[in-house]
């Protein structure tokens, strides 16, 4: 599979990166095209894969075209890229960018939108994805081969579900990321050394998850196992549950799904 990257930012990088570590495709068969001839230097010396700065050429005898810019980016990368080839699948991972956006820009009907998340970056990311009609099931392999490169994957067959995993998975590291933050500055408070704080909670975090995923049990049931009579747990529990803590996710996750759409 030959793959052009529009975009070696952030996302780029770590799509290089996930490909090669995972023997995907061969670094001969990754071209990446970016406005920065830093960031082009950079990804050619690291990976070994080869760069070109004008993103026609660099979408030349490539099967898939990955745009990996920012959506205010669309529209230059358009112009550059100008017609694609009917063989040609475009996979998208711009946030709160649709398909009809794409295809009207592109005029180009085969594509794939997908939303990673941020883990992606490490292989352990969630990608939900969908196609148009157009794409055949050998593209859709072709996609799904990338998206396992960086971790998990589930296939939607409604572009709605798109902006509803933006508001949970795709900005979902951010909620989980403040929740580590401020359970340490917890046990920071109480008295506990930082570093001790924490491993405690990372490793909490870790744990818990894969107790969710190894038992297969709703969490529900898993909270309660850890929940005495009386006990400790129900104490701090009870302070969540006085402070919303569960209606305020509700409220953050529509905050976000509602931005989405707009965007
Ligand atoms: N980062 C995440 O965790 C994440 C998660 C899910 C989805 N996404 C989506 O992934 C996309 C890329 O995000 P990112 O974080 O990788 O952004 P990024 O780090 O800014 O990378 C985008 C790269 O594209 C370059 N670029 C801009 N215009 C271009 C053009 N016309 N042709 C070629 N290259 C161009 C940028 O150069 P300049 O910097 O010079 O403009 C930059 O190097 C976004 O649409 C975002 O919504 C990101």
């Amino acid at each position: 599979m030959k793959i052009c990257l529009i975009g070696g930012g952030t996302m780029g990088e770590a799509i290089i990166d996930c490909l090669l570590t995972k023997k995907v495709t061969k670094k001969e068969d990754i071209i990446v095209s970016d406005i920065s001839q830093t960031r082009l230097d950079v990804l050619s010396s690291k990976y070994g894969v080869r760069v070109q700065a004008e993103s026609k050429k660099a979408t030349e005898e490539t099967d898939l075209i990955l745009l990996a810019v920012k959506p205010q980016n669309l529209k230059s990368v358009t112009k550059d890229i100008g017609n694609l080839s009917p063989n040609q699948l475009v996979l998208s991972i711009m946030a709160g960018t649709n398909i009809s956006t794409l295809h009207s820009n592109l005029n180009h009907p085969c594509i794939i939108r997908a939303m990673p998340n941020m883990p992606a970056q490490i292989g352990e990311g969630i990608i939900v994805w969908t196609a148009t009609v157009k794409v055949n099931r050998n593209q859709k392999d072709m996609a799904q081969t990338i998206f396992k490169a960086l971790g998990e994957e589930i296939y939607v067959d409604d572009e709605k579900y798109i902006d509803m995993a933006t508001a949970l998975s795709g900005s979902g590291p951010a909620y989980v990321f403040l929740f580590i933050e401020a359970l340490i500055d917890a046990g920071v408070h109480i008295g506990l050394p930082r570093d001790t704080a924490q491993k405690l909670v990372i490793e909490t975090v870790t744990g818990s998850t894969h107790t969710v995923q190894k038992t297969g049990k709703h969490p529900a049931e898993l909270r309660n196992m850890v929940t005495s009579p009386g006990g400790t747990t129900t104490d701090a529990l009870f302070s969540l549950e006085k402070g919303r803590f569960r209606s305020l996710l509700v409220e953050a996750v529509a905050a976000a799904y509602n931005k989405a759409r707009k965007l």
